[in-house]
């Protein structure tokens, strides 16, 4: 058993995404392609000689070899430790909790997110710095930089680790650990919330439904859910992980979620729905027959946060990411916290959180999460959901309408166009960019534009600015349109469209999102030519 040099060339796509670098299973079988990026990373961090590393994903296909590979690297590269999940599995928030509480240099998380796996589906690698958030542009930048002159890399030749069995091995100096994957976190989520007030409500009649969707947090579920807080079997369902998610796509909003909004829309719906995507850190939340979007429930649960004994002292601050939602804006208001808008990506919330600036933060796409991790966090936030519900005792749809009623309603939507050819979607943008000169001051009937821009960022911590964040088109009424391509695909390029209205009147929130929003919807077709460019009628995915 030696570490060996290993001779190669570099590849010119690894350049990190919104979440780590992203591609389909076959790109990351490509000869050292996986090595290429973990040297990358390793050769742009300082691996001190006590340094550990955690390691785990959310056990899509690639999940074990990935996990084997690294492991290997990391005893030639200088590591001390691997602390690895059993089975090579962590979910996200798992992996930033066990970070944080043993204090590593860093974390590696194999995930792709929601995106679907498989054979020919996508494979994804991510690396979480010390607070045990992802590392922010500066690090993701020297990485990819790296991976662009990177000629060898280096791997400990040895068999495969045993990652089935708990417990401690040697990987030449090197010790790996197995560890169990979800023990840490239940524990984290025990000191966070109310578990006695929780239990009493699920063994007291009131029915809840969870979808693990046959991605990772399945475990989490039946340890949290099941063992620790009394839910019956039946009130979890898909919870056996699989390695391509079932065939299903395990992202958690009503497209994908159907069999749940099946049941939570169904004659005998339960009280409380919800679920999670592959890797654990997103939610979506349902009452009977109502849903709650992202941007609301992070509103709600900021308005709500004193009745749960982790956050009993009340919130420092809150964030939300540009194109969410000003729902939590209103609460902030209101409680006299700051409130702060960065870029889409978790990345940039872990600044502000390690300087005490924010203690809640969210995003529009099913993210919600707090300071106890630097990562949104799914099963947190449903835990956060009954414990509210198990002090209100009343219906989710009650507690959202009141929140309305108190607060406003913020209409809220998001267009998806998916797979568009990548020219024609940069040709959209840059007609939005061409376009500024004009739509400043325009009226669309009763709609005058107050400004148009293309969001830039600067990190109020360390000063680091982040342009080009996406096309803002707001009104003088408060409403708002957004433009951006997405940073996390795989293929071709998608086009989202935010759009938001702010509705004082609370005899209009009975509205469904999409009529109130029917106005704007047109506005953002027109001004950006989206259909005549893209030939596309309907987005693929509307939430
Ligand atoms: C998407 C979401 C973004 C989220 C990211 C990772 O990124 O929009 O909010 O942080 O996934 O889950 P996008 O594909 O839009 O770049
Ligand atoms: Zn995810």
């Amino acid at each position: 058993m030696s570490i060996r040099t290993i001779d190669t060339r570099s590849y010119s796509d690894q350049k990190p995404g919104t979440s780590g670098l992203r591609k389909k299973v076959p790109v990351f079988r490509q000869p050292h392609y996986l090595e290429n990026f973990v040297q990358s990373i390793f050769d742009s961090i300082t691996i001190t000689p006590e340094a550990t590393l955690v390691l785990g994903g959310d056990g899509r296909y690639y999940n074990r070899e990935a996990i084997q590979v690294i492991l290997k690297m990391a005893a030639a590269n200088g590591f001390a430790r691997v602390l690895v999940g059993q089975g090579g599995i962590l979910s996200t928030p798992a992996a930033s909790c066990v970070i944080r509480k043993y204090q590593t240099l860093g974390g590696i998380v194999l995930s792709a997110s929601h995106n679907p796996g498989g054979a020919d589906g996508d494979f994804g690698i991510k690396y979480n710095i010390d607070n045990g958030g992802p590392a922010p542009e500066k690090v993701t930048e020297a990485i990819y930089a790296r991976s662009q002159s990177i000629a060898q890399y280096r791997i400990f030749e040895a068999p495969d680790i045993a990652l089935d069995q708990l417990g401690a091995t040697s990987l030449g100096s090197m010790c790996v650990e197995v560890i169990d994957p979800v023990a840490d976190y239940a524990d984290l989520m025990e000191s966070l919330f109310d578990f006695a007030a929780i239990r009493a409500l699920l063994t007291s009649g009131f029915r809840i439904r969870f979808d693990a969707m046959h991605a990772v947090n399945g475990p989490y579920a039946r340890e949290i859910l099941q063992r620790r807080l009394g839910a019956p079997a039946e009130s979890l369902m898909n919870v056996v992980p699989l390695p391509d998610f079932g065939g299903g796509h395990p992202d958690p909003n009503l497209t994908y979620a159907h069999d749940l909004v099946e049941i939570m829309y169904g004659d005998d719906a339960p009280d409380f729905g919800a679920a999670s995507d592959g890797d654990g850190d997103r939610n979506m939340i349902l009452g009977r027959r109502f849903f709650v979007t992202p941007s609301d429930s992070l509103a709600v649960l900021a308005a709500n946060a004193t009745l749960v004994p982790g956050y009993k002292q009340g919130l420092a601050g809150v964030a939300r990411s540009m194109p969410t939602s000003a729902a939590v804006d209103r609460v902030a208001q209101q409680l006299d916290i700051p409130c702060f808008e960065t870029p889409t990506g978790w990345k940039f919330f872990g600044n502000l959180m390690d300087a005490g600036k924010v203690t809640l933060c969210g995003e529009e796409s099913f993210g919600t999460s707090s300071s106890h991790v630097r990562e949104k966090d799914g099963l947190w936030a449903v835990l956060f959901w009954l414990n509210v519900l198990a002090v209100q005792r009343q219906p989710v749809e009650n507690i959202v309408r009141t929140h309305w009623a108190r607060f406003g309603r913020n209409f809220y939507s998001r267009y998806d166009y998916e797979e568009l050819p990548t020219e024609i979607a940069q040709g959209i943008m840059s007609h939005l960019h061409d376009s500024f000169g004009q739509l400043a001051g325009a009226s669309f009937g009763e709609h005058r534009v107050l400004f148009c821009d293309d969001f830039c960022y600067t990190d109020p911590v360390d000063g680091s600015i982040s342009q080009g964040q996406g096309v803002r088109i707001g009104f003088t009424d408060g409403s708002r349109i957004v433009f951006r391509l997405s940073g996390t695909g795989t293929q071709g390029a998608t086009l989202r469209v935010y759009l938001e209205a702010y509705e004082p009147d609370a005899s209009r929130h009975h509205l469904g999102a999409q009529e109130a929003l029917a106005d704007l919807i047109a506005i953002a077709l027109q001004v950006s030519e989206l259909q005549a460019r893209s030939g596309r009628e309907q987005p693929t995915v509307i939430t």
